[in-house]
C-alpha cells in the first residue's frame, strides 16, 4: 500500500466562499475566541487551522471530482469547523474529538447553524493498527491510544471517503499511518500544514 500525493495549487486561495460558509467561519471564530479567553483549562493540543483555506480546498477537491463518495470525517475535530463545512456541502460528515468539552462546543455550533453533522467523543485511532506503539513514540500532541468510537458512529474507518486533520508540526506521519492502516483504498486524507498550506494524499 502507498499514498499518492495530489498537489493542491496555490491559486485555490482565489476561490470564492459561499456566504453560508463565511457566516459559519465567523460564528466559529467568535465562539472559539470566547472559549479560549474564558477557559483556563483549555486543552493545550487544541489549535485551529485556516478555515478559509480549508473551505477553498474542499471546493477544489469537489471541482476536480477527486471524491469517491460523500462521507467525511474530521480526525481530532476541536470545534468541528471542517466537519461542518463539509456538512454545508451536503456531505455526510462526522467529527471525532477526545476532549468532551470540545465535543460539546462542536455540537452547539452544529445546532446553531442547523446542520445534522454528528460529533463523537473518543480516539480516532481504530483498533488493530499494527505498530501503533512504535508509531506513537515521538508523538506529543495526539492521544495515540485506540478507541471504540467507530462502533458508536456505526461506520468503520474504511467507510469514509475524505478525512481531514490538523497535525502538530512533525506529527503528520502518525495521521498518515493511521489513515493508511484503516482507510479504504482510493479515499483521501487532507491535512493542514501551517505555513505550508494544505496537503492531500490518496491511499492507493
Ligand atoms: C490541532 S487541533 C485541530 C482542531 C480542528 N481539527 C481544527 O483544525 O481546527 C487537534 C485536536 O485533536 C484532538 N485529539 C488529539 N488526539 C486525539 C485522538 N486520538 N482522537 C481524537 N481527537 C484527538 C485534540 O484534543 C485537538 O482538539
Amino acid at each position: 500500500m502507498a499514498l499518492q500525493t495530489i498537489k493542491i495549487p496555490d491559486e485555490i486561495k482565489r476561490l470564492p466562499h459561499k456566504p453560508v460558509a463565511t457566516r459559519l467561519i465567523r460564528l466559529a471564530r467568535e465562539r472559539i475566541d470566547a472559549f479560549m479567553a474564558g477557559n483556563d483549562s483549555v486543552t493545550e493540543n487544541f489549535v485551529t487551522c485556516d478555515f478559509y483555506l480549508l473551505d477553498q480546498s474542499l471546493t477544489w477537491i469537489e471541482q476536480n471530482h477527486l471524491l469517491t463518495g460523500r462521507r467525511f470525517c474530521e480526525l481530532g475535530s476541536g470545534f468541528g469547523v471542517a466537519a461542518l463545512l463539509a456538512g454545508l456541502r451536503g456531505m455526510e460528515s462526522v467529527g471525532i474529538e477526545i476532549e468532551s468539552n470540545l465535543v460539546q462546543q462542536a455540537c452547539d455550533l452544529a445546532d446553531a447553524v442547523d446542520l445534522p453533522t454528528e460529533f463523537y467523543c473518543g480516539s480516532f485511532v481504530p483498533r488493530g493498527v499494527s505498530g501503533i506503539l512504535e508509531l506513537g513514540r515521538d508523538v506529543e500532541h495526539v492521544e495515540t491510544h485506540e478507541g471504540e468510537v467507530y462502533e458508536e458512529i456505526g461506520l468503520e474507518m474504511d467507510d469514509f471517503d475524505l478525512f481531514f486533520a490538523f497535525p502538530w508540526p512533525g506529527e503528520h506521519p502518525f495521521f498518515e499511518a493511521v489513515f493508511e492502516a484503516g482507510a479504504a483504498v482510493n479515499s483521501l486524507l487532507l491535512t493542514y500544514r501551517g505555513r505550508d498550506g494544505m496537503d492531500l494524499v490518496r491511499k492507493l
